[in-house]
């Protein structure tokens, strides 16, 4: 985003948030809140998962949340009010949690153990595993919406859950690279390979997978 690109409402969008600094930052409390309590629901199922189906279907867990200088790029882009409200409505992926599993059917597992708890909201899923991105691009997204408890208050917040084995995110980690970097001159031809990349990591997950599910059936 370039200053010069910016028209008047938008810049007084941009100053009277900006004199909001104090409702700017408790709203990103409650989003890093938001991202604290689907951490620890993850942390739970793995350990609740360890003792009822003998696993712990979870590598890592990654959270993050969206940068001050993000929010507004997204809002300006999709062409949104610069506000606090349009913030709330518009903007999904404030709190982002990433999980990695080493096998498929772990993600799914975690996902379907996650949605059936009674105070979590689905609002949206894609599922980039079933029907993969155009780039090769695999994961799970759910967003939804999960309780905080304040001194007087209950608010329920958004939050992007993006689920995915070791190997898709091997896969995106590197792909994300190759999208920043704007000057490659054979960025057609990588893109052919890391897709040609992605479909094999499919069919290697789907190997694993089966692997898996043999040894466990033979070990009772
Ligand atoms: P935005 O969040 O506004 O981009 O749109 P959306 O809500 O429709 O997004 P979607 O659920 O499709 O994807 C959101 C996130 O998934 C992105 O911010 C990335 O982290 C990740 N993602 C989606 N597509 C790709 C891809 O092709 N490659 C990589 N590396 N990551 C992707
Ligand atoms: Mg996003």
């Amino acid at each position: 985003m370039n200053i010069t690109d910016i028209n008047i409402e938008q810049a007084e969008g941009i100053a009277k948030m900006l004199l909001q600094e104090h409702e700017f930052r408790t709203m990103m409390c409650y989003y890093r809140s938001a991202m604290m309590e689907i951490e620890t629901k993850f942390k739970v199922l793995n350990e609740s998962l360890n003792v009822t189906h003998d696993r712990n279907p979870i590598e890592t867990i990654k959270c993050r949340l969206k940068d001050p200088k993000s929010i507004i790029e997204k809002l300006w882009r999709k062409n949104y009010p610069l506000t606090l409200d349009a913030i709330e409505k518009h903007i999904r992926d404030i709190a982002g949690i990433r999980v990695i599993c080493a096998f498929p059917e772990d993600v799914y597992l975690l996902a379907e153990f996650l949605l059936k708890q009674d105070d979590i909201q689905l609002v949206r899923v894609k599922d980039y595993i079933k029907n993969p991105k155009n780039s090769g691009y695999r994961s799970l997204h759910l967003i939804v919406k999960v309780p905080i408890f304040l001194a007087n208050e209950k608010r329920m917040m958004n939050v992007e859950i993006q689920l995915r084995t070791i190997a898709m995110d091997f896969w995106a980690s590197l792909e994300h690279k190759m999208k920043y970097k704007k000057d490659l001159e054979d960025a057609e031809e990588i893109a052919e390979q890391l897709k040609a990349c992605a479909e094999e990591i499919s069919r290697l997950d789907i190997a694993m997978q089966s692997i898996r599910n043999r040894i466990d059936k033979k070990d009772p």
